[in-house]
């Protein structure tokens, strides 16, 4: 298919490809078990499954729906229906942006591990023995940080430049299968090491104690795995309206809106049986929180002895390729909006300069988060709480985490605040003012039939709204008090 001047997949397993790798990244690998982690394991998997049937499902259907019906990008397809909604797409676009800034750092820090982990192999390091200590000495190697914060976004950059097709379809569709590959590979690895079976059944064994611990608690839970089935599915952001526009009419809209919540779910679940019994086989908790992509699975390859290094690289190659899988459809949000703009006005639009100059505010609005040692004080630049002269004494004693660190208070406004209140009036509008008929509508195109239609209803009318609302009303007390 000959690529417009907006851009359109080639084909619909591209579309697929790039779609689950928007879903698949730093949420499913890292999120997902360490929230399983804290969350009661199986309790939590539950409920995550629930929710992904009658809130994701939809929600994504919505969300794509909008993006193919009226070919255009988040702030565009919003007003399409009324220029007094555009808003709703503007809060899309700066969450993605905001969230952009720490993603990236953070898919650095992936690489500088992968990196570690080659030259191991190469005979030219001894990474994996410095174990759960290279953390800390990351976090204050300025220079390491910034060089793979801008190698990262320079990726991003380079692929979301080259265009829907020859760019983002292209990268995802070799990266995702080898992802695929390469994390059935350590799942496999992993089986295999004593003792992994206390992380199958830390998962899988009926288990609802959590319920009844005073500080989790059912609505715990619930609040923790909405908040991450959101994330993990890359709704709220206009990602999925603004891949959906690239989307064939003839394409079968309400199969693809199944098909990246299953797959995602599969992989997130994929990856807790790496890191989960891998964690139990090597005596590392994983109950410990967002260490755990970095301090523990470290800790497990250095325990692991002759394989370590290898096990080691594959497994953080394959978080890298899920990170820029993700990462690419959130600078698409951005990029996406200028084209469509551009050819509103009538203009020739310049995806690779609107990609770069995009990329370049980024890289600057991420820095602090590069350069604050996420929060651990006496760095480079002060963290948020230092600067509004908290004194380490009430953070030890829980000072709020929004301002933790810039990481921290980056993720509160956009995950926290823009993303949920974005996905709550989207729903109010598919569910009340657009009326589902719509979303039905766009996938009855080319003879396609809609199976569901009373489910979908009540899910876009009652069932997704008040989801949303318990989302943002989460999200806002996790954030913030
Ligand atoms: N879904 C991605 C993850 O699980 O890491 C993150 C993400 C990407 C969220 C794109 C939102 C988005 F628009």
């Amino acid at each position: 298919m000959q690529e417009n001047k907006r851009g359109s997949w080639g084909s619909n397993f591209g579309f697929l490809m790039a779609a689950i790798g928007s879903a698949v990244g730093l949420g499913n690998i890292w999120g997902f078990p360490y929230k399983m982690g804290k969350n009661g394991g199986f309790a939590f998997l539950i409920i995550y499954l629930l929710l992904v049937v009658f809130v994701g499902i939809a929600i994504m259907l919505g969300e794509l729906a909008l993006g193919r019906k009226t070919g255009l990008a988040a702030v565009g397809a919003y007003g399409e229906f009324s220029k007094k909604h555009k808003w709703v797409g503007y809060l899309g676009v700066i969450s993605a942006f905001v969230i952009l800034a720490f993603y990236c750092v953070l898919g650095g820090m992936v690489m500088r591990y992968m990196m570690g982990f080659l030259l191991q192999i190469l005979g030219l390091d001894s990474f994996v023995g410095q174990g759960s200590g290279f953390f800390g000495f990351l976090l204050y190697d300025h220079g390491g940080m910034l060089f793979f914060f801008g190698l990262f976004m320079i990726i991003n950059m380079l692929i979301v430049a080259g265009g829907v097709q020859k760019g983002i379809e292209r990268f995802s569709m070799v990266g995702m299968p080898a992802l695929f590959v390469i994390l059935l590979f350590v799942v496999v690895f992993v089986a295999f090491q004593p003792g992994a079976i206390e992380g199958y059944k830390f998962m899988l064994k009926p288990n609802l104690d959590v319920f009844s611990n005073p500080e989790i608690g059912f609505l715990g839970v619930l609040k923790a795995a909405a908040g991450q089935m959101f994330f993990s599915l890359s709704l709220g952001m206009g990602a999925m309206i603004t891949y959906g526009s690239y989307l064939s009419k003839k394409e079968n809209l309400q199969r693809n809106a199944l098909i990246i919540p299953f797959a995602d779910t599969l992989i997130a679940v994929l990856a807790g049986f790496a890191v989960m019994p891998a964690c139990a086989a090597f005596g590392v908790d994983y109950g410990g929180g967002p260490g755990l992509l970095f301090v523990s699975m470290h800790t497990v390859f250095e325990k692991m002895g002759n394989f370590g290094a290898f096990v080691g690289f594959l497994f953080y190659f394959l978080v890298f390729i899920a990170a820029v899988t993700s990462s690419i459809s959130l600078l698409e949000v951005c990029t996406a909006n200028r084209v469509d703009k551009a050819i509103a006005k009538g203009k020739e639009p310049n995806r690779k300069k609107i990609t770069f100059i995009y990329g370049a505010i980024i890289f600057i609005v991420g820095l602090p988060v590069a350069l604050d040692a996420l929060g651990s004080g006496g760095s480079a630049i002060k963290a948020p709480y230092e600067i509004l002269g908290i004194t380490a004494g009430d953070v030890a004693a829980g000072f709020r985490v929004w301002n933790d660190c810039w990481l921290d208070l980056y993720d509160a406004f956009s995950e926290g605040v823009l993303m949920p209140l974005g996905a709550l009036f989207m729903s109010f509008l598919i569910g009340w003012k657009y009326k589902p008929s719509t979303v039905f509508d766009e996938c009855e195109q080319n003879g396609n039939k809609f199976r569901g239609k009373l489910f979908f209803t009540l899910c876009f009318k009652f069932v997704v709204p008040v989801a949303m609302l318990f989302v943002l009303w989460g999200q806002v007390k996790d954030f913030f008090f």
